[in-house]
């Protein structure tokens, strides 16, 4: 499929790693001018130049905290002003401390709610307001996991982030058809290539949840897929690509999973 996102503006959160720089990536392939907004701004930076040079569109790296209301205004005044508009924006920026419920510390269980879920929510609504202004319409994208439609053992508060943000996507898919804007979740499978979550204390700690050593962690994952491989960045690129693309214009309100199989729902 040849999608042709040339003359549009993406905002990727959380884009300077993992899966939202994997993301980026396949919208500048597609010609869209990128944004990565992140709180890491030397990667976010570095991504962009790298996208820039690649694909040879406008990216810029813009210094984001999902979690300061005034401060992703300032960004997306910001943005605006350097690119003109936005019609894309992939909510993706997203932390998973692993707690078991009876030693979770409450501290992890605010700030992942306050990126994960809330984050989702104030970036939404600074960036929808100025798609109203503009009047043409646009796309979102959240991205919750397979763990928004089966819960995790000891991930309470990635649980319910990342349930909370397919709700989200549907009342806004409702919320703003009228205006073209449409709102879809897309829930990725296990991706640990390149993604800052599966650090060593995370992969310590899944190894521990099932009986396993670290380096018997990929494969136990690689084993409940379907497919028999693991999810990439680029598996989660390629639907967002589809999803944002006018190939896609009757879809919204959706929850897109990209798992090889896994949950099959
Ligand atoms: N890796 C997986 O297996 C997997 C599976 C399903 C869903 N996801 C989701 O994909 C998204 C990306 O995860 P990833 O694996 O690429 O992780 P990652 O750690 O590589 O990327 C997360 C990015 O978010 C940024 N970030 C953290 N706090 C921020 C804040 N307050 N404001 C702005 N940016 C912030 C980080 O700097 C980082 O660049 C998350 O929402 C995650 O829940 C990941």
């Amino acid at each position: 499929m040849n999608i042709d996102l040339s003359g549009r503006v993406s905002i990727v959160t959380g884009a300077a790693s993992g899966i939202g720089k994997g993301i980026a990536a396949g919208l500048a392939k597609s010609k869209s001018d990128v944004v990565i907004a992140d709180i890491n701004i030397d990667g976010a930076n570095e991504t962009a130049d790298e996208l820039a040079k690649e694909y040879g569109v406008r990216a810029i790296g813009v210094k984001m905290d999902v979690t300061d209301k005034s401060g992703i205004e300032q960004a997306v005044g910001e943005i605006v002003g350097k690119l003109g508009r936005i019609d894309i924006l992939v909510n993706n920026a997203g932390i998973a401390p692993s707690y078991s419920l009876v030693d979770f510390p409450e501290d992890k269980w605010d700030l992942t709610i306050a990126i994960n879920l809330k984050g989702y929510f104030l970036v939404a609504q600074a960036v929808v307001r100025q798609m109203l202004k503009q009047g043409e319409g646009g796309n979102i994208i959240n991205i919750s996991s397979k763990t928004g439609v089966r819960g995790s053992s000891d991930n309470s508060a990635y649980n319910a982030s990342k349930f909370g943000v397919i709700g989200l996507a549907q009342g806004w898919a409702r919320e703003f058809a009228k205006h073209n804007i449409r709102v879809n979740s897309v829930l990725p499978g296990n991706v640990l290539r390149g993604s800052g979550i599966w650090n060593e204390e995370y992969i310590k700690a899944a190894a521990r949840k099932y009986g396993i050593q670290p380096e018997e962690v990929e494969d136990h994952y690689n084993k409940q897929v379907p497919l028999g491989r693991q999810c990439e960045v680029e598996d989660i690129a390629n639907m967002v690509v589809y999803l944002v693309s006018d190939y896609a214009s009757y879809i919204t309100g959706c929850s897109h999973l990209v798992d090889g199989g896994q949950e099959m729902r």
